[in-house]
């Protein structure tokens, strides 16, 4: 995929069909030992907190990721074109703890520009994230009744990332 850098200020990107259309795969480890796992995303935010901009993921607590993520200090997004949807619909189903789903998908982890956790060659959107703040969502503070029909006491884990590095292909960057 022919990615270039974009600035944050050239990103073109529809928050909303990003997440709930596109999907994206958060990953989080580290590359150069192998040591990470994947899964799809179809919940979170880009914007602005702390003056940084940032990506904002959750991961329920059974997540095989969720080890991952809390235990380094970054995570990718790598968001794919629509040929890869049933890629994503396993990798969003299949858990890394059962088995080798990076392998098995065929997609290709590759280094990262600033952060250790990997990205995937055949993305057409990646993201690269520290990571900032977490917090546990807290079902007290739920205002709207449908909320907690989504959970069975796994409340998600939110996680804000600074935006070190954003490359894409030339649908993501604004015309200059
Ligand atoms: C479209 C889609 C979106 C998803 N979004 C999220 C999400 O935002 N947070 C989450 O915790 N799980 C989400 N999931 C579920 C995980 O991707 C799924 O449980 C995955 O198998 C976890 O893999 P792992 O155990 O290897 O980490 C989503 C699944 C799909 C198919």
């Amino acid at each position: 995929m022919e990615r270039q850098e974009i600035a944050v200020n050239e990103l073109l990107v529809n928050p909303f069909e990003l997440w709930s259309t596109n999907w994206a795969l958060l990953t989080s480890g580290d590359f150069a030992s192998r040591h990470f796992n994947s899964m799809t995303v179809a919940w979170g935010s880009l914007g602005i907190m702390w003056n940084k901009p940032f990506a904002m993921v959750v991961v329920r607590p059974q997540r095989y990721t969720r080890q991952f993520i809390d235990e380094s200090d970054s995570f990718t997004l790598s968001v794919f074109p629509e040929a890869y949807r049933q890629i994503l619909e396993t990798l969003g189903t299949k858990s890394g703890r059962e088995m080798d789903k990076i392998n098995a998908s065929g997609l290709t982890p590759t280094a990262s520009t600033k952060v250790a956790s990997p990205s995937f060659l055949e993305a057409e959107l990646l993201v690269e994230c520290r990571k900032m703040y977490f917090a546990d969502f807290e079902p007290k503070h739920f205002l709207s009744d449908f909320i907690k029909d989504l959970y069975k006491n796994d409340y998600h884990r939110m996680y804000f990332g600074e935006v070190l590095a954003i490359a894409g292909t030339a649908r993501y960057k604004l015309a200059p």
